[in-house]
């Protein structure tokens, strides 16, 4: 454990092989695949997509904090809704409080190999913030373009750490995580808040352009099935678009620091009225 804290610190990221066994993961695999067999109808239906941004405008999104929402790849959708592939492999993910409103997702999250992570980086009130289940199906699984996770879930100090746990091996070929090592250490570039324009189409804006990444900086971190990567809120990471048929599910959720951390109301992602669930005691 004494490895992790050193990792994280050093490297902005730690790779954990085998946290889930192989029934775990079929269990969290079977929720995920479920939601494909309950859509919502095709005038609700919305698309996620970080190239063009098109969440920005909507209210859907803002409002499926504290909610189990569907977002769909945009290749997958007609204009009408209707859809272009297979329901089975038509979303982009699911989010983003399946932590707390999923019982098979909250077992996994609030789980004791969970909280002693957090204990052992010294957490002292650590809570669930958000949590996404995400398909990256194939042929048709977008691209996440190079961020830090801090300029979504900005906290002020910054403590925020990312759990990202593949369903199915990731593979350069499929859209695994490509990361920049040690590029936690220089603060966060940019944050994505809410629009203080009533007026403008755009709930949701970025405070100031991407900077700009090197690409030898990256490099991919193909992981197997059961592998969690835990991610310090500034570490900058992207996911390339799945050009392969087969998908690379994953389940990911974030907690941040509450013991004398302020997380930000410009976040778009804003706590139920009672606080996000704090995890020791879940
Ligand atoms: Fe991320």
């Amino acid at each position: 454990m004494k490895d992790v804290v050193n990792q994280l610190e050093n490297d902005g990221f730690v790779v954990l092989e085998d946290f889930l066994k192989p029934e775990e993961i079929d269990e969290l695999r079977g929720a995920g695949e479920e939601f494909t067999t309950n859509l919502p109808p095709e005038k609700d239906r919305k698309i996620f997509n970080t190239v063009d941004q098109q969440q920005s405008k909507d209210r859907y999104f803002i409002d499926s904090a504290n909610k189990i929402c569907y977002f769909f790849e945009s290749e997958a959708l007609e204009d009408n809704g209707s859809l272009k592939v297979h329901p089975r492999v038509s979303l982009n993910k699911v989010g983003h409080a399946l932590h707390w409103l999923h019982p098979v997702f909250k077992k996994y999250t609030f789980s004791e190999k969970v909280k002693e992570i957090a204990f052992q980086l010294e957490l002292i009130e650590p809570a669930v913030c958000q949590s996404m289940y995400i398909y990256k199906n194939p042929g048709i699984g977008s691209e996440v373009v190079t961020h830090q996770d801090a300029s979504y879930l900005y906290t002020d100090p910054v403590k925020l750490i990312g759990f990202w746990i593949a369903l199915e091996d990731a593979t350069r070929d499929n859209g695994c995580l490509w990361i920049a090592s040690s590029s936690h250490k220089s603060g966060v570039h940019r944050r994505y808040v809410r629009n203080r324009d009533p007026l403008a189409e755009e709930l949701l804006v970025y405070d100031r352009p991407a900077a700009y990444y090197q690409e030898s900086s990256f490099r991919p971190i193909e992981v197997r099935k059961g592998t969690c990567i835990l991610l310090h809120g500034q570490v900058v990471h992207f996911s390339k678009d799945n050009k392969s048929d087969r998908s690379r599910h994953a389940y990911t959720f974030h907690i941040v620091e509450t013991h004398h951390v302020n997380y930000s109301r410009n976040n778009w992602l804003q706590p139920p009225k009672e606080g996000f669930p704090l995890l020791y005691t879940n």
